[in-house]
């Protein structure tokens, strides 16, 4: 799939967003390497640091069904990721990223890009 097609997904996805407290909708979609893919969306809650953001959904689900680190071609996010979940991006070794830009463009990043001289845990 494209940038582009992962993308429009992502934001077809963000429909099922739980956001009742910020009313902001994200929608992430994640596309294995074997092909399969997952979609996640942000879910709120109202201890508000307990939220998950789209992005973690969809690498949740993906982890849940047996894919591993290293097994994600690509993610399409509606919006640029925040810096936690450019952590689990890093992590998870996503070859991909793109997102929407707020001016409607499409950002195409390989994941370490995002976050220059990342944290690993030592020994890992
Ligand atoms: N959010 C995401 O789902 N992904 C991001 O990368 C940035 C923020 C969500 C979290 C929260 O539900 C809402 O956007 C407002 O911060």
């Amino acid at each position: 799939m494209t940038s582009e097609e992962l993308v429009e997904r992502a934001e077809a996805a963000a429909v099922n967003a739980y956001a009742p407290y910020s009313n902001y909708r994200v929608g992430a979609s994640l596309l294995a390497r074997d092909g399969r893919v997952f979609d996640g969306v942000n879910v709120e809650n109202a201890a508000y640091p307990l939220g998950v953001c789209a992005e973690r959904t969809a690498i949740a689900k993906a982890a849940s069904e047996g894919v591993r680190p290293g097994e994600v071609e690509a993610i399409g996010i509606t919006a640029s990721p925040c810096g936690g979940c450019r952590q689990w991006l890093h992590e998870w070794r996503i070859g991909r990223v793109s997102f929407r830009r707020a001016d409607g463009s499409i950002a195409e990043y390989g994941a370490d890009e995002l976050l220059p001289d990342t944290w690993d845990l030592p020994g890992s």
